[in-house]
């Protein structure tokens, strides 16, 4: 015997049967006992099964006697009552006959489920109790993967809602970024110019000048249109010192030669900074570049459409169109090289004769009321030469050239590029005999920019 019971496994569900019958009571113990339930309590009384759930919460299985007898309780009654304390507990209920009222009520209100017909055969209710418990952990597991499935959606929810915070915190970082980035390109960008203007400052002063004036000029006729979409002023004024920036190619004596001394040749080789001026500014940022282009292509073009590219009126790009303006009056007015200098009356007038072509109708430039020309004659009554960006700005050839209370235009260095004074200060009779000092120990000061006193 003790053989056959170690055999059978141990089973720790614990179950509850109630019958007004000690003897079925008894039955019912050996069986499950028998069958390896460590756990079987019964009890003939519906108020005292009652209390046996609520002192064993855990027990999994009821089985229950339709009929009690000992109490007013009915089987039903009770395992209505049951369903309270033990919700998920597996319920049998046995029945000595089979009222399809009762039974479905039972299954109704009780959640019975199963019904076993007394007497029973023993397998078959061994069968029901396991079968039902199966269903029971079924149902048990189900409802815990729910619950893990909802607390991974809650927590999925949480990840998501970090990770959104997340994305928007980056999405700032990555526009503090760009804006960081923006300023630091502009900077560059500033940076390069400025180098870029330095080296024409450098190597072809005469060009500098003449550059930084017809940008000053694009700015002033840009501000005057207020139509900053159209004509954005610093773009505009980048437009007109870079114009000519081609001609940093060219022999200095070739750019001094008058215009009417040019052999073609030298015309051919004079009009070759265009294409030079389009070459040097192709390594600016794109959009820069992209701005720059047809006005540094176009500067030449007449508006009567004899131009090189023979561009007529509104196919001239309009920046083009303001650039030949201001360039060909600093030119006329300030250059050797266009019968220079003139006054700012007889600039203008000397235009006015390419204004208008033979048929008296369309010139070199666009000469309409309110025209750009119109615009830019307004602006020359307004704007006085000092007004012009360093317009009176020179080099001095040597150390001898420098006087007394001249102001210096460009920070001074030495060759072994010791700094020596700032730009805007004033020279006096100490700094000269420094000056001199430094030369004796072959030492010199050079590139001396001053502000000239007196415009031409
Ligand atoms: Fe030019």
């Amino acid at each position: 015997m003790a053989k056959g019971k170690s055999k059978r496994p141990k089973i720790d569900h614990k179950i509850l049967c109630v019958d007004d019958e000690e003897i079925i009571l008894r039955a019912l113990q050996r069986l499950f006992n028998y069958v390896g339930y460590q756990t079987v309590l019964t009890t003939h009384s519906g108020e005292v099964a009652l209390s046996i759930l609520e002192n064993n919460l855990d027990i999994a299985v009821i089985i229950a006697d339709e009929k009690m007898g000992v109490d007013n309780i009915s089987g039903n009654e009770f395992l209505k009552r049951s369903m309270e304390l033990c919700p998920d507990a597996v319920r049998i209920q046995l029945t000595a006959f089979s009222d399809p009222e009762i039974l479905q009520g039972a299954v109704n209100e009780a959640k019975v489920y199963s019904h076993i017909r007394k007497p029973w055969d023993n397998k078959e209710l061994v069968k029901t109790v396991q079968a039902g418990l199966r269903a029971k952990l079924l149902k048990e597991a189900k409802h815990q993967r729910s619950l893990q499935l909802a607390k991974a959606a809650r927590h999925y929810k949480k990840e998501n809602g970090d990770l959104k915070e997340d994305i928007s915190r980056l999405e700032k970082t990555n526009e503090q970024l760009q804006k960081a980035m923006t300023q630091t390109a502009n900077q560059v960008n500033d940076g390069f110019m400025n180098t870029l203007l330095f080296v024409m400052q450098y190597a072809a002063p005469d060009l500098w000048l003449h550059s930084r004036r017809v940008g000053k000029w694009c700015f002033l006729v840009a501000k005057e249109l207020d139509d900053s979409n159209r004509y954005p002023t610093e773009l505009l004024r980048m437009a007109g010192v870079f114009h000519d920036i081609g001609k940093l190619n060219l022999p200095k004596e070739l750019r001094e030669i008058p215009l009417e001394q040019l052999t073609e040749d030298q015309k051919q080789q004079l009009s070759g900074h265009v294409v030079d001026g389009l070459w040097l500014i192709r390594r600016l940022p794109e959009e820069v570049r992209k701005a720059l282009r047809a006005p540094i292509r176009e500067h030449h073009e007449r508006y009567d459409g004899t131009g090189p590219y023979q561009r007529f009126q509104d196919q001239i790009n309009t920046w083009a169109q303001i650039i030949a303006i201001a360039s060909d009056y600093d030119n006329l007015r300030f250059a050797n090289s266009h019968g220079g200098p003139r006054g700012q009356q007889e600039t203008i007038e000397k235009m006015k004769e390419d204004l208008y072509s033979v048929n008296d109708r369309v010139g070199k430039y666009d000469g309409k009321p309110a025209g750009y020309f119109e615009i830019f004659e307004k602006l020359t009554q307004e704007v006085s030469d000092q007004d012009l960006e360093r317009q009176s700005v020179e080099e001095l050839d040597s150390i001898d050239d420098v006087q007394v209370g001249q102001v210096l235009a460009e920070d001074l260095y030495t060759v072994k590029d010791t700094f020596f004074r700032a730009r805007g200060h004033t020279v006096e009779a100490l700094d000269i005999e420094k000056m001199k000092l430094y030369e004796e120990e072959k030492n010199d000061v050079r590139h001396i920019w001053i502000e000239a006193k007196e415009s031409n």
